[in-house]
């Protein structure tokens, strides 16, 4: 009789027979930065914050210290400096290059991430211009978000990532960075994004929430899969350093499939709906928190990410490491 319960049959034999594992090294964590002074704690993300400038360099030396080597920057932008076209995005020292700048020079090491996207600067809350009918002008879109990487590579970013969905960005950006020398500037291409639930805690995090209409536009549709793939493949032979899947859970199968092929290193971005889910359930104490967002990470992994962009980055590091105690 075959007894597969033997390889399970203690602590011992089930850390050597793991077929997948969950490092610091694996995570990104995404921090919110905010005008002003002190922190926000952000209602529908509990445990997360929008942090002023100085106390986001605070958060990534600590996170560097746990030895998360790698942050993804987001903007929260006032109200009264949104506009139609995102016109914020583009200003020389605003709040996102100014952070950059900040993390860069205090927390050398830190691998520095940014996300391209209009959404954080428009009034209306779409990634893309808009014509009169609010229909996305898409290469006028690509146009801003080339001159926002390299914006953001002056202010010392490794790491660009187009959050967008406008076909073409990712050769324009790579285009616009390297004729300014930004040639070790990588680009983490959100390669498969889409249109999801999922995003309504980050929306309430940076008020950029939808004024009209949807993304399903310019984000993919969650019935599909090999839409997936040839957008992913689209994005590698543009030039694409890395490819990400988002939002994660929903998604395993689009990870695999990705993964099978690409030789890209692929990652996945575990989404704050994903996150909000899993704490609203353990503030209520119908979960253990901890080790859903384990179980959870742990499963993005198994699947084929390569890495794992999380907002659970830290509490899961810490309940792996007491779980090992
Ligand atoms: C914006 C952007 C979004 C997220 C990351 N970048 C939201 C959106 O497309 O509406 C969502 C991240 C999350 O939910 O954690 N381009």
């Amino acid at each position: 009789m075959e007894r597969p319960r033997r390889n399970r049959s203690s602590s011992a034999i089930r850390a050597l027979l793991a077929e997948s594992d969950l490092l610091p090294r694996h995570l990104i964590a995404p921090l919110f930065v905010k005008e002003g002074e002190g922190h926000e704690p952000i209602t529908s993300l509990p445990g997360i914050s929008r942090f002023s400038i100085d106390l986001a360099v605070e958060e990534a030396r600590r996170l560097f210290q746990k030895g998360i080597q790698a942050v993804d920057l987001f903007p929260v932008i006032p109200l009264e400096k949104k506009d139609p076209q995102g016109s914020e995005a583009l200003r020389k020292g605003n709040l996102l290059l100014r952070t950059v700048d900040a993390i860069r020079n205090r927390v050398p090491d830190m691998c520095v991430m940014v996300d391209v996207a209009l959404d954080p600067y428009t009034s209306h809350g779409h990634d893309g211009l808009l014509d009169a009918h609010h229909r996305i002008l898409n290469d006028a879109t690509v146009e801003r978000l080339a001159e926002m990487s390299v914006l953001a590579a002056e202010a010392g970013a490794h790491v660009v990532a187009p959050s967008d969905m406008m076909d073409g960005r990712v050769k324009e950006i790579r285009k616009a960075l390297d004729q300014s020398n930004f040639t070790d500037v990588s680009i983490l291409s959100y390669a498969a994004k889409y249109a999801s639930a999922f995003y309504g805690p980050f929306r309430d995090a940076l008020g950029s929430q939808l004024q009209f209409g949807d993304k399903k536009s310019y984000q993919l549709d969650p019935a599909n899969r090999r839409e997936a793939l040839r957008e992913s493949l689209l994005d590698q032979a543009e030039g694409a350093d890395m490819l990400l899947i988002k939002p994660a859970l929903p998604y395993l199968d689009v990870i695999a499939e990705v993964k099978k092929h690409t030789v890209l290193p692929v990652g996945a971005y575990h989404v704050s709906g994903e996150y909000a889910m899993v704490m609203a359930a353990a503030q209520n104490g119908w979960i253990d928190g901890p080790k859903a967002l384990y179980e959870s990470l742990i499963s993005i992994r198994r699947a084929g990410a390569d890495f794992i962009v999380t907002y659970a980055a830290e509490q899961v590091m810490d309940y792996v490491l007491k779980s090992h105690d």
